[in-house]
């Protein structure tokens, strides 16, 4: 037994001198040549730096014109001139027909028939863009579009109605001609878009004086 253990001893010995060996003479070259390498690498041009994001930030336009993406037809409206801040009762009057049904007359909007309406009060919207979901509405939701031609091909979102699924976009009760849709747009503007909760003075403007509609927004005496 012993003279076995002696003998197996030694081999496990040998063994380890000899794989000591081999990695001694796989390892030694390399670490000889790491420092060589790195060395090398400092000096001379090298392998060139990978391409680093410009810090010149992108061209841009100055200021993109209004509705620079709005198909031909929305920016034709777009381009008509704002209402002037005293002519707001056509906008106002189109819109209690045409958008107060969902939106509510203060523009907090809520659920409605058409679902649930967005904040036109909290909306980002600008005017090109509120012009163009007026006319366009918005496709696989409940606005619908108020502009006749919108998907006729003409290219509201550069859709056509005969190639959407049916119910994709909803058409208005009524369609609005395109001044008719700037001068809503304009109302939304002056007097909803950007206010908070709906005032006794705001429900006045657009009820009139004395209306029983405004009593909740009375301060409790
Ligand atoms: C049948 C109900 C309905 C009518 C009528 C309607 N809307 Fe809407 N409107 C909606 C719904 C629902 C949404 C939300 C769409 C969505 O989820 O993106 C919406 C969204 C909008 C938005 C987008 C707001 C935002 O911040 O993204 C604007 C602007 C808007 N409506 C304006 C109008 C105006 C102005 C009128 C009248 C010409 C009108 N809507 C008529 C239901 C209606």
């Amino acid at each position: 037994m012993r003279f076995r253990n002696f003998w197996c001893g030694r081999r496990r010995l040998a063994a380890r001198l000899i794989s000591a060996f081999f990695w001694a003479s796989f390892l030694l070259p390399l670490l000889l040549a790491a420092p060589l390498l790195a060395a090398g690498s400092g000096e001379g041009p090298g392998p060139s730096p990978a391409p680093q994001p410009s810090s010149q930030p992108a061209p841009q336009p100055a200021s993109p014109p209004a509705g620079a993406d709005l198909p031909p037809a929305i920016a034709a409206i777009a381009a008509i001139p704002d209402a002037a801040p005293g002519d707001l009762a056509q906008g106002q009057r189109l819109y209690r027909a045409n958008c107060a049904g969902c939106h509510k007359w203060h523009g907090g909007g809520g659920g409605g028939y058409g679902g649930a309406a967005l904040s036109l009060r909290a909306t980002a919207l600008e005017r090109p863009q509120i012009i163009e979901t007026i006319a366009c509405g918005r496709p696989g939701t409940g606005m619908p579009y108020h502009l006749r031609d919108a998907y006729a091909g003409a290219g509201c979102y550069g859709l056509a109605e005969k190639d959407l699924p049916a119910g994709m976009v909803l058409e208005a009760n009524n369609f609005l001609r395109p001044a008719e849709i700037a001068a809503i747009a304009d109302y939304v503007i002056a007097t909803i878009k950007g206010r908070g909760e709906p005032t006794l003075a705001e429900c006045r403007a657009f009820f009139g004086e004395g209306s029983r509609v405004c009593d909740i927004y009375e301060k409790p005496q």
